[in-house]
């Protein structure tokens, strides 16, 4: 779905066949397809850029996008690759007034919408609990999930966090995170929520439990359900989980760069502080295992790790015919 409020004007990739596998599919022509972004940046001088690569090119495409005077950003997930880079990345944002989403979706999907929306109604009393059952890696996956749950539970501040890695113990050598680690752990709210992260072969479903009702938001938010206690007390029983349209979040994540740019203002449901509190939980995570596991209060200012795959290869793309 096309956001009417943006024009695409130019690509960039370092791969010369996806360059123009991308131009021929979204129509941009040869003139507009480059192989180094920072002749992209100078000569097109756009306003929005999207920067999707892998999350140890991103720390340095976005300070220079930023010094190239572009006004919004829409990065993927993970925001990058350590947090000293997240640091320099807000600093450089704020100071240019730069808008900046990540790509979290469920932070812009009406489902997850009404879902925050019914806990901070209180149809589940008051949230105490969220879990996280999923099996994917940290930096790929974990970080959607540690946004959505930032998300349900209002954005508080984390203030401690503990972790481990199961498995995935070889891979973090010295300061260097060498590849996708799989991760299990927690965190807890200054509002006093707890987070888990359970590693489970159930498919990314999130619960958020509260003083007289759970919401589950089942598959990624595929579907939600709802069990709570009749207002008269007594028993949870299934309820009414609130409609809400089906929408693409991505479309809406553009809209909320857009409304900034129209305001001259900040986005209004992302933006860089959540991209780096995000950063701070996955190396929170890290930090807590190379410290045996022990709670380590947030942030992890003092971190020094760094994720770096050196062998690491991007994929071919596919495209949908
Ligand atoms: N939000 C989501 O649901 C979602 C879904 C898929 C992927 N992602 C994220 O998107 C990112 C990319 O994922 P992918 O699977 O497409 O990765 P990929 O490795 O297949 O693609 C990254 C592309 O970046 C290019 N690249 C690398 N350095 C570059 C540079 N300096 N200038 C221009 N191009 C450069 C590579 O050649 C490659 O084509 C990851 O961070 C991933 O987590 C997010």
């Amino acid at each position: 779905e096309a956001c009417p409020r943006t024009e695409l004007i130019a690509g960039s990739d370092v791969r010369q066949d996806v360059l123009d596998r991308f131009g021929e599919r979204y129509g941009v022509a040869q003139a507009h397809r480059y192989i180094d972004y920072r002749a992209l940046l100078a000569t097109e001088r756009p306003e929005i850029v999207s920067i999707a690569t892998q999350p140890e090119q991103r720390a340095e495409i976005i300070l220079d996008a930023v010094e190239a005077g572009v006004r919004a950003l829409y990065v993927e997930k993970p925001l990058c690759a350590s947090v000293n880079e997240a640091y320099r990345i807000r600093d450089a944002v704020r100071a240019n007034s730069v808008a900046l989403n990540m790509g979290t979706n469920r932070r812009w999907q009406p489902g997850f919408h009404a879902m925050r929306t019914a806990i901070d109604g209180g149809a589940i009393g008051t949230l105490r609990t969220l879990v996280v059952y999923a099996a994917g890696t940290l930096f790929n996956t974990t970080s959607h999930w540690f946004d959505a749950t930032q998300y349900l539970a209002s954005d508080a501040p984390p203030v401690w966090a503990h972790a481990w890695l199961p498995g995935s113990e070889h891979l973090v050598v010295d300061d260097t995170v060498t590849d996708e680690p799989n991760a299990s752990g927690a965190y807890g709210t200054q509002t006093g929520v707890t987070v888990h992260f359970l590693r489970s072969p159930r498919p990314n479903d999130i619960e958020a439990i509260g003083d007289h009702g759970a919401i589950t938001a089942w598959g990624a938010g595929t579907s939600f359900t709802m069990r709570a206690r009749p207002a008269s007390g007594g028993a949870w029983t299934e309820g009414e989980f609130p409609t809400y349209a089906h929408t693409s979040s991505t479309l809406h994540l553009i809209e909320d760069l857009v409304g900034a740019l129209d305001r001259g203002d900040d986005v209004t449901a992302g933006g860089i502080d959540v991209a780096v509190t995000n950063t701070e939980l996955i190396f929170g995570f890290i930090e807590s295992f190379r410290a045996n596991g022990s709670l380590l209060m947030m942030p992890p200012e003092g971190s020094t790790a760094r994720f770096h795959r050196s062998g690491f290869k991007a994929r071919t793309p596919t495209f949908a015919t």
